[in-house]
């Protein structure tokens, strides 16, 4: 128990010092959402006009806050976070300056989010609300509300991101990658691989479920 205690703890250690080694500044730098608009028409086929993709397997952007919309574009463009579909706007991404990806990031973070559905099973519903609201000690797993709020909301300051109302496909293949490490871009990063490290699949399904229903009433 002790052992575990101490691991759980480190989590929170460790996302406090890199907090304070990133230097999260009080105020952020904020996007000209206008002139993102303008920016994302390669983007619709995939995350929806306004951000609210229409594919369970395919991240919806809409709502999600503009410091981690900024961080994961970055990391497209360095090559430090990979994906097949993502591959054909590099290109596009990187001929941009890094104020027009400021841009999009203000863009798709005003743009507001469509509400999920989750599957009404009693069961997947209760480990998914258990997990998600207080994790399990005994295995090692923290609470997702310490980051992501109670209501998903996440925490726009420190740029960990949203995910309530996210796509539930996508929820569980990002969880899956953050488990086997593929996900990797830093920091950040490690913080979720270590909270996913003890998560079975039927806690990823559990879990993706409950974030895709959830939202503040
Ligand atoms: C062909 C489909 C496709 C197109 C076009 C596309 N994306 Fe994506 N995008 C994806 C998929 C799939 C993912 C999830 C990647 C993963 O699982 O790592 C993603 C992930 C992202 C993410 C990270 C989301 C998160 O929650 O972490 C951002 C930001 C993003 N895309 C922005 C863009 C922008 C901006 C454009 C247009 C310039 C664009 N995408 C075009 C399919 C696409
Ligand atoms: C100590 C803080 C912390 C805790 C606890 C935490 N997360 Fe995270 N989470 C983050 C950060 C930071 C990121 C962004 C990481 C990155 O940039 O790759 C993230 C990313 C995610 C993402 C990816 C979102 C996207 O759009 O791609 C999901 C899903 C997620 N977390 C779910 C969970 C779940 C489920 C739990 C509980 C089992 C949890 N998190 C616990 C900080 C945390």
């Amino acid at each position: 128990m002790q052992k575990i205690l101490l691991a759980i703890s480190l989590v929170f250690i460790g996302i406090n010092s890199y907090a304070a080694e990133l230097n999260i500044p009080n105020e952020l730098k904020t996007g000209n959402a206008s002139n993102g608009s303008s920016l994302v028409a390669t983007c619709a086929a995939c995350h929806g006009n306004d951000g609210n993709s229409i594919n369970a397997d395919w991240p919806s952007l809409a709502g999600q806050n503009q410091k981690y919309l900024y961080n994961q574009l970055n990391y497209f463009i360095s090559g430090a976070r990979e994906n097949a579909l993502m591959m054909s706007v590099i290109p596009y991404l990187k001929s941009l300056s890094s104020n027009d990806l400021l841009d999009i990031a203000a863009y798709y973070a005003d743009s507001s989010a469509s509400v999920g559905q989750a599957d009404s099973n009693p069961e997947l519903l209760s480990l998914g609300e258990s997990l998600y609201r207080a994790g399990d000690l005994s295995r090692g797993i923290p609470a997702c509300t310490a980051c992501h709020s109670i209501y998903g909301e996440g925490n726009i300051q420190a740029g960990f991101p949203k995910i309530a109302g996210q796509q539930k496909g996508y929820l569980v293949s990002t969880l899956k990658e953050y488990r086997s490490q593929i996900r990797d871009t830093g920091n950040y990063s490690i913080v979720m691989q270590q909270a996913s490290a003890n998560l079975k699949d039927e806690d990823i399904e559990a879990l993706a479920n409950y974030m895709h229903g959830l939202y503040r009433k």
